[in-house]
């Protein structure tokens, strides 16, 4: 498995000749260097309705034809703006030819906001992502949650994709809470340094992941994580 950071909490996960983006907030993320025009995916998956998550979806969609992956109201939303969608919800799994992708809970809020207008995209979501028997867990906005101890019982991951950045999210400790429940062969942080409201040191994070014993990889903008 093959995967690439782009900012913020934007990924492409390979595995194969299969390829697929994460919450592609591309265009308007001050961090990213990855132009959404030369996305070429099988899939985009989006964790919930926020700009900073559906992001480019809809035009990548447009353009590539590329399935549309997300909980139901928010795939429907996508649906009805021209892109192919299919939609899931919380703790539903399903085999995709690419590899199976499985709804996790978040405690956050899902909408699409648009000026005075705010449309509710449903329940948000993380995704566990398996592709050639390797499993990716991207945990969406998030706070601190105890059922990450059942992702983590029932589920052998070999990378946990966790926020750190705070206020809209879990918070450094947090996070380390996380990663304690999930038990993950590895680490990345994700959703800090974007905005200064989620400035971080992802250091303190992978020094006190480090110090329990869990591997913590901090990405660059477009650097490749491969395992
Ligand atoms: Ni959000
Ligand atoms: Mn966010």
């Amino acid at each position: 498995m093959k995967v690439i950071f782009h900012g913020h909490a934007c990924f492409t996960v390979e595995s194969g000749n299969k390829k697929v983006i994460i919450d592609p907030f591309l265009s308007g993320n001050p961090l990213a260097k990855k132009k959404p025009e030369e996305v070429e995916v099988d899939a985009i998956l989006v964790t919930h309705g926020h700009g900073d998550h559906l992001g480019d979806t809809l035009a990548i969609a447009q353009r590539t034809g590329a399935v549309v992956i997300a909980p139901n109201e928010l795939a429907v939303y996508c649906q009805n703006k021209g892109a192919k969608a299919h939609p899931m919800h919380i703790g539903g799994a399903y085999e995709f030819d690419f590899g199976k992708v499985k709804l996790t809970p978040a405690w956050h809020g899902s909408a699409v906001i648009n000026g005075e207008e705010i449309i509710y995209t449903g329940n948000p979501c993380g995704f566990l992502l398996t592709m050639d028997g390797k499993t990716l867990y991207h945990a969406g906005d998030t706070g601190l949650f105890g059922d990450m101890e059942l992702i983590g019982r029932l589920h052998n991951i070999d990378i946990a994709l966790l926020p750190i950045g705070d206020n809209f999210v879990m918070g450094i400790d947090d996070a380390v809470e996380a990663v304690k429940m999930l038990k993950p062969k590895r680490v990345v942080p994700m959703h800090y340094n974007t905005f200064d409201v989620i400035k971080q040191d992802p250091d303190i994070f992978a020094k006190k992941v480090a110090d329990l014993g869990f591997t913590c990889n901090i990405l660059k903008v477009e650097e490749e994580l491969v395992f």
